[in-house]
């Protein structure tokens, strides 16, 4: 009698592991292929704010935010990107700015995880672009340092610096010849950044990350990058934590039997977006993850998609304005920054 208790007892404990351990698998499998034909994870783990808030991150979020950004740092970014690998987060997405890269490069050699099995990717910040070609060429040899690794899978250019964005990508094509870089990105591009890159540049970028979100769903912007090839690394994809109780995600979510976090996320790999969701708490990275095993209808995207509003475009605009020039020694120098911009 004992034995069969035993058995009904631990039966379905087995059967929710092997359900959730196939359901990380299938995350970590899903992939898509690049215009330079490289494999590239469509979930990934954002390191933004893991472990360490940039100083200029503060001023540049509401102080209800930065409260909590403030608060953050209880476990630190190899504590955290730990979890994330043994979770099963293979692609990471890191970056000068986050000020954690030596961190995350602890974690990767603790893990024991093959190089070959990860995806790893960051950019520089407008200080480094703004400083020119040599100074971006130093940071990346600094990223792959920290990193501990001697190739990157992907670099991007973090912003599109006013009068030197194209010379910082121009360098990382050097460095891609030389062997430094797979495949080469940007990151906050509107269309008229692409185009402006696409004029002098040889090598057409294989990412555009930018906030991607039922909340900013900027479809031309997005239309744009798909018919120039450039795949599109979705972030702030959750919208920072802050649009879980916004009724239509409640309901596409009750609807589905899941939570707010995987309907926002499933919505993105379902169009298609790289997904990089950033949690510090090890429940949430799975439940992030969980994206593959349930599907939204036609009417739940249509439903989401129609909730970018014209007020959350002019924030948009508002904050492309700030971050093209942002911490550089142009800050403010609002006759710099570009008038005509794609919004939508
Ligand atoms: N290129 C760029 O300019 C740029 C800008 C921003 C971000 N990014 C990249 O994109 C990544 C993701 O964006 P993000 O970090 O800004 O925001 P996000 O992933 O949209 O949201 C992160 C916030 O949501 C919370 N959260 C995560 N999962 C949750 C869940 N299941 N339930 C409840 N709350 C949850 C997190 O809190 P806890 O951590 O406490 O769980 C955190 O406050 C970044 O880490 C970074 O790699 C790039």
């Amino acid at each position: 009698m004992r034995g069969v208790r035993h058995l009904l007892l631990t039966v379905p404990s087995f059967l929710a592991s092997f359900q959730r351990s196939s359901a990380l698998m299938t995350s970590a499998s899903n992939s898509i292929t690049l215009n330079d034909g490289r494999k590239h994870p469509l979930v990934g783990y954002g390191t933004y704010k893991v472990g360490f808030v940039p100083a200029s991150a503060s001023s540049a979020v509401s102080s209800s935010a930065a409260g909590d950004a403030a608060k953050a740092p209880e476990v630190t970014a190899a504590e955290c990107v730990e979890m994330a690998l043994d979770v099963g987060y293979r692609f990471l997405d890191c970056a000068e700015f986050y000020g954690n890269e030596a961190e995350v490069g602890k974690a990767i050699a603790k893990s024991g995880v093959p190089r070959d099995e990860l995806f790893l990717a960051s950019k520089c910040w407008t200080t480094t672009i703004h400083k020119g070609p040599e100074a971006v060429q130093a940071q990346l040899e600094k990223t792959l340092k920290d990193l501990g690794v001697d190739y990157i899978d992907l670099y991007c250019i973090h912003w599109p610096v006013p009068g030197k964005h194209v010379a910082a990508y121009q360098q990382l094509e050097k460095a891609q010849a030389a062997g430094l870089v797979r495949s080469l990105g940007v990151s906050n591009y509107a269309v008229e950044d692409l185009e402006e890159l696409m004029e002098s540049a040889s090598v057409v970028p294989a990412i555009n990350q930018i906030e991607i979100n039922p909340f900013l769903h900027r479809s031309e912007t997005i239309a744009f990058c798909e018919s120039k090839g450039v795949k599109l690394q979705s972030y702030r994809s959750l919208r920072d934590g802050k649009a879980f109780n916004e009724p239509t995600v409640v309901a596409v979510a009750a609807k589905h039997g899941r939570t707010a976090a995987q309907v926002l996320g499933r919505w993105c790999v379902q169009h298609g977006y790289i997904y990089i969701p950033k949690s510090v708490k090890r429940e949430r990275m799975e439940e992030n993850m969980r994206v593959f095993d349930f599907e939204l209808d036609a009417d739940d995207m249509a439903k989401l998609d129609a909730l970018t509003t014209p007020e959350a475009l002019d924030n948009f605009v508002a904050l492309y304005k700030k971050c093209v020039v942002r911490d550089t020694p142009d800050a403010g120098r609002t006759e710099l920054v570009r008038t005509k911009l794609t919004v939508d």
